[in-house]
């Protein structure tokens, strides 16, 4: 007979497993939720990714936004992923399924990513980290990159497009304003 003590450490351990899987990254900037497909298609779409472009995804997870990125628009991407075990799951997707000329993997915090050679960055975070992540954006994009985002706005920022069926925000970064040369962008509410 199955010992109910056994029994309900397991139940215990799995519980604490998914809440670690889930919300552990919260401290970070987001738990753990895929973008729908839709969602990563209409992201795709409104930012017209293309082969040529070098998609950076903020927050990577289990990579429902890198591989499709890679495999059905042809770009070279990034995803940032600071939890291990989704890291791993990445690394194992991109190891067996590939495309491995196209995917680079990064384990950390993506507060500290180098965007300057970034064409698109996609994001699917919380609203603090969309907070932060403005003025960071600022500094670190060139001019007109876009940012596609799912469900959570850039606060004070203007989006190009909205698709409200899917959620999904695209901006493209403004002039900097110690850099009047560059131009004018559409991003930052004035
Ligand atoms: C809502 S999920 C989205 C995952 C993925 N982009 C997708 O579309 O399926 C957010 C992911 O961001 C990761 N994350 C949160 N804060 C982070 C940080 N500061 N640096 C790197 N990754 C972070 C979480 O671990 C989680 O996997």
């Amino acid at each position: 007979m199955i010992d109910p003590n056994l029994v309900f450490a397991l139940v215990i351990l799995a519980i604490a497993g998914v809440a670690y899987f889930v919300f552990a990254s919260f401290v970070f900037g987001a738990g753990y939720q895929p973008t729908p497909r839709r969602a990563v298609t209409s992201m795709l779409e409104l930012a017209r990714v293309a082969p040529s472009d070098r998609v950076v995804d903020l927050g990577a997870g289990t990579g429902a936004i890198v591989f499709r990125a890679a495999r059905e628009r042809g770009a070279r991407v990034l995803g940032v992923e600071v939890e291990p075990i989704r890291f791993v799951i990445l690394a194992l997707r991109r190891r067996w399924g590939g495309p491995r000329d196209r995917v680079d993997l990064q384990w950390g915090n993506l507060f500290g990513t180098e965007l300057g050679d970034a064409d698109v960055v996609t994001c699917f975070l919380w609203p603090g980290a969309m907070a932060r992540l403005g003025p960071v954006f600022e500094a670190k994009l060139r001019l007109g990159t876009r940012i596609v985002s799912h469900w959570h706005a850039i606060p004070g920022w203007i989006p190009e497009k909205v698709d409200r069926v899917e959620h999904v925000y695209l901006y493209r970064t403004p002039r900097r304003p110690e850099n009047p040369s560059e131009g004018v962008g559409a991003g930052r509410a004035a």
